[in-house]
């Protein structure tokens, strides 16, 4: 039963969006990684309201983005940013928060664990559960983890990729890097500046990787014009970029995302690796939206794959699933004694 004034929360603490989701309620917060500091020090906003007030006013507010890779860097500016969400998300209803349980990807070491439980415990959960990420995201995207097969879920999210394999409720593999779609914008800066000698900011990269990009049929008439700095000159310029321009751009960072499949499928048994290349694997996380990116993952693996249905939120919804079964199940599959908190799923 739901207790209103003790409720556990998911902090699904990502490098670009923090998602909050309330156990029993759903996904109540999706907002930029991102707290507002006054120049005194006090935190003043978090989320979006951060980033508009520091746009508004970038000498009179310190904007922190806490996590980085996918981990905490600032635990105390995380702790502030998620004090300042909960309050948010919680007015008019639960006055205290328990537990907190934090999707960890599996490239954290161990101080980045801890800096994340330190993150939520500045921010007042009396416990902490850190749980692994891609169980996390296989749940929420809806595979059928009970089952006696191999099934593979690839979360590729700003700072971070997991590509994992489960199967009847245990991972049989992970491939976990600190390198995701943000990754993809650098190598678009890059191309650009080397081909055409002009300078684009990140918040151009990322519109051509959003708009224009197309990794498995770009057309060659698909054209995007961009605004950027000249090399030689320095005047502003504006250019138009192809999309089988930006596909060749993009190819560095696609196998490294095919190595990263291929890593945890080598990892996997024989019998449960046949069960994904029959069944295919799910994608989620923001990278997923790349236009063309499954069916470009089938030609290159030969393995069929799709995206979640909710690929953005596929990590915050799967948490809910673990909190709604409750402590005693986490520490069942974890096989940790009642009353002693981990670190790892
Ligand atoms: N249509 C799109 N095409 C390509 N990439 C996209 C698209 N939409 C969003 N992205 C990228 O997805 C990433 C954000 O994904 P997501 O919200 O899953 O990250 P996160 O959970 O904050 O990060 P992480 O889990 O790695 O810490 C960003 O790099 C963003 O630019
Ligand atoms: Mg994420």
């Amino acid at each position: 039963m739901i207790n209103p004034l003790r409720n556990d929360v998911v902090l699904d603490l990502g490098t670009e969006k923090t998602r909050i989701a309330l156990r029993g309620r759903g996904i109540l917060m999706e907002e930029p990684s991102a707290v507002a500091f006054r120049p005194g020090g006090q935190a003043i906003a978090a989320g979006e309201e951060a980033v508009t007030m520091a746009g508004k006013n970038p000498a009179g507010v310190q904007l922190v983005r806490p996590i980085r890779g996918g981990a905490v860097s600032d635990a105390a500016a995380a702790g502030e940013m998620v004090r300042l969400m909960m309050r948010k998300v919680r007015s008019g209803w639960p006055r205290f928060w328990r537990m907190a349980l934090i999707p960890a990807p599996d490239c954290l070491s161990e101080v980045e664990r801890r800096a994340a439980e330190q993150a939520a415990k500045l921010a007042g959960a009396s416990e902490v559960w850190l749980e692994d990420a891609g169980w996390a995201a296989a749940l929420g995207c809806g595979l059928p983890l009970d089952e006696p097969q191999g099934s593979m879920v690839v979360d590729i999210g700003a700072g971070t990729t997991t590509a994992s394999v489960y199967s009847m409720q245990g991972r049989v593999a992970c491939q976990s890097r600190v390198m995701g779609a943000d990754s993809w914008d650098q190598a678009i800066i890059s191309y650009i500046r080397k081909e055409h000698h002009v300078v684009v900011n990140e918040e151009t990269a990322r519109e051509i990787k959003s708009l224009l990009a197309d990794v498995y049929e770009p057309r060659y008439e698909d054209t995007y014009p961009v605004r950027g700095r000249d090399l030689s000159s320095g005047l502003p310029v504006t250019l138009d970029i192809g999309a089988t321009e930006i596909c060749q751009a993009l190819e560095g960072c696609m196998d490294t995302l095919f190595e990263t499949i291929t890593a945890a499928l080598a990892q996997t048994p024989p019998e449960l690796a046949a069960d994904v290349l029959q069944k295919g694997l799910t994608l989620c996380g923001g990278g997923s939206l790349l236009k063309g990116l499954p069916q470009r993952i089938e030609q290159a693996l030969r393995i069929p794959a799709s995206r979640a249905q909710q690929p953005c939120q596929a990590v915050a919804l799967g948490g809910e699933m673990l909190l709604n079964q409750g402590l005693a199940y986490l520490q069942k599959r974890s096989g940790v004694q009642p009353g002693r908190r981990i670190y790892h799923a």
